[in-house]
């Protein structure tokens, strides 16, 4: 199952996030055999961040992989972001945490992530974070320069409202070919500002993080959390499913803007469950809505 998002670019609907590969304790070797695992499964999108992983060395941990196996560069779209600056030990000057879309600090970042990833291209390059002091001319001829380089071939931003992400594209004839956000039963303000309708308005697809609230869908800990988990267990039960993931899965692949969803679990069995919600029967708009209104929308 693919998501096409323009004419060149196809990304798989489960994309695997890699913010937290670090904590899965893999050999090189292991993360190899893992992305053959993922790729002969149609799992072929990569998401990472310059600032996954302790000491942001998650791109590393993958470019290790690339190395032990460049076979696989060709078969996957790697996604990388930038823009977030937090203090971290090989940045002893940054002491608090802000966004920075300046030329010279994206071009060094880019440069960074092809050293850590050992690619001479990624497939997608997201603006992280919405920059307040951004100068969108400036970032237009930044993404340009990329892209004349041979160094990204597309572009998107992530956690981007309809207005910044109406203004940036705004400047620039380089299309945003996506925006990733987040969004699931318990966390629906990405429908309340309009960010889910402004996809079809810009013709994209978004791709969707923490689809399951970070596991918090699993251990619910006040009563609101603990009625929408009854909520999904009960269409769990309508639609036959074997657990909650696949309903929660379910509702967010049923939007027309065609979301793909970005897990962070590294676990095959949880993997495969995300893979099978992409096909076979759909939630009806009944069950649907019940889980949005759970969620605090209200119709009228
Ligand atoms: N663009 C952005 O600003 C942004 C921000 C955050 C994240 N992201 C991306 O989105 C990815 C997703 O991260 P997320 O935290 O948002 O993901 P998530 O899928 O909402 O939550 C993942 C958590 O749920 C747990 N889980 C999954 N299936 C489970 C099951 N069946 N039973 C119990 N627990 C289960 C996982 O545990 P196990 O690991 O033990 O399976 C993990 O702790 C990240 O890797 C990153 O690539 C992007």
């Amino acid at each position: 199952m693919r998501v096409q998002l323009n004419k060149q670019l196809s990304i798989s609907k489960i994309v695997i996030g890699c913010m937290r590969m670090n904590d899965w304790k893999l050999s090189t070797m292991e993360i190899v055999q893992f992305i053959e695992w993922c790729v002969e499964r149609g799992i072929t999108t990569f998401d990472h961040a310059d600032i996954y992983g302790g000491d942001h060395r998650n791109e590393e941990l993958f470019g290790e992989a690339l190395r032990m196996q460049p076979s696989l560069r060709e078969k996957i779209q790697i996604v990388t972001k930038c823009d977030i600056c937090v203090p971290n030990d090989k940045n002893p000057g940054i002491k608090t945490r802000f966004f920075n879309t300046d030329k010279q600090y994206i071009l060094t970042q880019v440069n960074e992530s092809l050293d850590k990833l050992r690619c001479d291209y990624v497939d997608l390059l997201l603006i992280h974070m919405f920059d307040l002091l951004i100068d969108p001319s400036e970032l237009n001829e930044t993404l340009q320069q990329l892209r004349n380089e041979g160094k990204v071939k597309y572009f998107g931003l992530s956690n981007h409202n309809p207005l910044e992400f109406d203004a940036l594209q705004k400047y620039t004839d380089i299309q945003f070919v996506t925006n990733q956000f987040m969004l699931n039963p318990l966390g629906i303000e990405n429908y309340l500002n309009g960010i889910m309708t402004h996809c079809l308005k810009a013709g994209i697809s978004p791709m969707i993080w923490s689809p399951l609230a970070g596991g918090r869908i699993f251990k619910p800990d006040n009563p609101k959390e603990e009625s929408m988990k009854n909520v999904l267990e009960d269409i769990r039960q309508e639609l036959k499913l074997e657990t909650v993931d696949e309903v929660v899965y379910k509702w967010i692949f049923r939007h027309s803007s065609n979301p793909a969803i970005v897990l962070r679990t590294g676990k095959k069995e949880r993997i495969e469950r995300a893979i099978r919600s992409a096909s076979g029967e759909e939630m009806t708009r009944e069950q649907w809505y019940k889980i949005l209104i759970e969620a605090g929308y209200k119709l009228w």
